[in-house]
């Protein structure tokens, strides 16, 4: 599993240090190569340069201003070029799991499994959509959802620095430009910017903001939806839930096999005798591939298929 050496302190550190110039930097390192990013927090320009193939990598939103997009396609853009520091991409959109929704109120109706869980939300834009999907089968519902990098944290001005679960300075933004480790080597000026100003004692408060869909937030502050601290691969809640979905997070593409086992035993270990765990992985093609498999005596059976099941079907075999 990718790992980075982060600063966990970071959430608590106070030391005052002085600020720090750039300097002259030259943005451009032979004809037409820009070699570095820019960073808005303008809605309308990162509209304008996604429509730009030869342009948009170089603008990314930033990541404190994500709660203030108003159009669901630019959050979908945005989300989709948004990586955590384990490597696991964000992307998510509304209406990927239509057809699978109407299978899981199904199973949830017949067995009246009301104890839901959702792993891995993202933005939870398809959280609320099984949300709604699972009230019109009219049982009370514990509809909780979380996502290990669901809080964010930002401090200081010049630079603004976003800090992540791990405690890493994930990126920060100085007069318009992004300082961030985690980009192609093409871009040099981006991570030197981070590597110059990542680390820096942090005086300034820090501010968390969670990184959920606005209409998620509010069901949140309306106590309708919960939001619990939840990482796949530590975190066990035995026999807390009656029906777990973890969708496009245990992917073969992210983790290795043996963190892949952990992770779907304390899925399996969260969930009550008889109770449903949905599993799988959506194409680049937009379909789906997903197995139900149901709890019985500690084992996981499978219970239904979509689009030929989940890639760790033989993970789940071996158990
Ligand atoms: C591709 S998104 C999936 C979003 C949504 N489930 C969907 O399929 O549309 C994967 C999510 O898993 C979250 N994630 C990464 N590592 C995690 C972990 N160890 N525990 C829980 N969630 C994690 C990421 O922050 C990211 O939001």
């Amino acid at each position: 599993m990718h790992q980075r050496r982060c600063n966990p302190q970071l959430w608590r550190l106070s030391a005052v240090k002085p600020g720090f110039g750039i300097g002259s930097l030259s943005l451009v390192a032979g004809p037409g190569s820009v070699i570095l990013k820019f960073a808005t927090r303008s809605e309308r320009l990162l509209g304008l340069v996604a429509t730009l193939p030869g342009l948009r990598k170089f603008l990314v939103y930033r990541k404190d201003a994500i709660a203030e997009l108003r159009h669901p396609a630019m959050r979908d853009y945005v989300y989709k070029e948004f990586f955590t520091s384990n490597a696991t991409s964000k992307e998510t959109s509304a209406g990927r799991f239509r057809e699978l929704d109407q299978i899981a109120r199904s199973i949830v109706k017949e067995g009246k499994l009301g104890a839901i869980h959702d792993i891995g939300v993202s933005s939870g834009v398809t959280s609320l959509e099984l949300y709604r999907t699972l009230l019109t089968t009219e049982i009370p519902l514990r509809f909780d959802i979380s996502d290990k990098y669901a809080v964010y944290a930002c401090t200081g001005r010049r630079p603004v620095r976003i800090i992540d679960a791990d405690g890493c300075v994930s990126e920060l933004y100085i007069c318009g430009l992004l300082g961030k480790r985690d980009v192609s080597n093409k871009f040099p000026l981006t991570r030197l910017l981070h590597w110059l100003l990542a680390n820096r004692p942090v005086s300034d408060p820090l501010r968390s903001f969670l990184v959920f869909d606005p209409e998620v937030l509010e069901h949140i502050q309306k106590g309708l939806i919960r939001r619990i601290e939840y990482d796949v691969f530590t975190t066990r809640m035995p026999d807390a839930f009656s029906f777990v979905r973890c969708m496009n997070l245990l992917n073969l593409s992210y983790f290795p096999a043996e963190s892949l086992k952990t992770a779907l035993g304390n899925v399996s270990e969260s969930l009550q005798e008889g109770g449903v765990l949905q599993l799988g992985r959506t194409h680049p093609d937009g379909s789906n591939h997903t197995s139900f498999y149901r709890k019985r005596a500690k084992r996981l059976e499978i219970l239904q298929e979509v689009g030929g099941g989940t890639e760790l079907r033989h993970l789940i075999d071996s158990f």
